[in-house]
């Protein structure tokens, strides 16, 4: 995937690098310990999504940049609190120690409120200075509510209370769509507000995204059995080890990447009134479902 989006990937790491103090600012254990999450080369998928979405509309690239970083930087904080001893316990990520292994488990904490909290300056002074006012607040209330207990949060929650419990497709249904479908359908839903969407086709992008957020947790459920290792950057077998209900779980491998399948195709049906103009999404689309990695 690296080559196809290269480019975009590194105006992303140059606008993050851009928007993050430098490591050596006061406390530099900080910057440092969010520096560290940020750059371990995580796929970028977020804030591609968003740029994507934008392009649909013709919104000038540097115009949805800020945004796009926003939702990177609120994904990595996830991943340095899910990785943390309280929650899954993982001491690997993007191929490297998790931070809480090289930084401690305080610092991990902090660098990830840092992130959470520097996304929204992002969305008020950076995104602010490309958007009206109006936008720049409907922005903020989409991020907020799918990062929060209504989303993300919601899912997390769930999430770690059900480690261990009997398997229910709706309680399953539910975390994924939330801990992980959430941000997804947020990262394209802000790029059609940017772009001043209609609200029919806010409403095409918002089901691509749903489809496409689930079948995305899925194939990370797939992966966590299957995967490779050093592909993945991250151990495998963390969920069988911490019993948490995952697709593979209640469905079984095969059954649960015909359901990814599935969920693709019906992203593309939901998305075909765009033709062309989607076709950056649907190759997108297509990398997260099928990816290895
Ligand atoms: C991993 O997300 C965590 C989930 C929500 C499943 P990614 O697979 O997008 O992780 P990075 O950003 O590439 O590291
Ligand atoms: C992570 O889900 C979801 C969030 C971080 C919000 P997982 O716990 O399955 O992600 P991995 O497998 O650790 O990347
Ligand atoms: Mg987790
Ligand atoms: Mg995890
Ligand atoms: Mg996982």
């Amino acid at each position: 995937m690296k080559s196809s989006w290269q480019r975009e990937i590194e105006t992303v790491n140059e606008a993050l690098d851009s928007y993050l103090p430098p490591a050596t600012t006061f406390p530099p254990e900080i910057h440092q310990a969010v520096r560290y999450s940020i750059f371990a080369g995580g796929k970028r998928l977020r804030p591609l999504l968003n740029l994507a979405t934008a392009a649909v509309f013709d919104v000038p690239e540097r115009h949805a940049l800020p945004t796009a970083c926003a939702l990177e930087m609120i994904h990595t904080y996830s991943l340095i609190h899910d990785d943390l001893p309280a929650l899954d316990n993982d001491d690997f990520r993007r191929g490297r120690p998790a931070n809480h292994k090289v930084f401690g488990e305080a610092l991990a904490i902090l660098a990830g409120d840092a992130l959470l909290t520097l996304a929204f300056e992002i969305l008020a002074t950076e995104t602010a200075a490309f958007f009206p006012a109006q936008t720049v607040v409907a922005l903020q209330q989409e991020v907020s509510k799918a990062a929060g207990m209504a989303g993300m949060i919601g899912g997390q929650v769930v999430d770690v209370l059900s480690e261990g419990k009997p398997l229910k497709a709706e309680t399953l249904e539910y975390i994924h769509r939330h801990k992980t479908g959430a941000l997804i359908t947020c990262c394209v839903r802000c790029g059609a507000i940017m772009g001043q969407a209609t609200k029919e086709e806010l409403c095409l992008l918002t089901s691509f995204a749903q489809k496409i957020g689930l079948a995305f947790q899925i194939v990370d459920d797939i992966l966590d059995v299957v995967g490779d290792e050093k592909c993945l950057g991250k151990k495998t077998g963390s969920d069988v080890s911490k019993k948490k209900m995952t697709y593979p779980a209640l469905y079984g491998v095969q059954q649960s990447q015909v359901m990814a399948d599935k969920l693709l195709a019906e992203a593309f049906t939901a998305v075909e009134y765009f033709g062309e103009r989607a076709s950056k999404l649907k190759q997108l689309a297509n990398l997260l479902v099928k990816r290895q990695q």
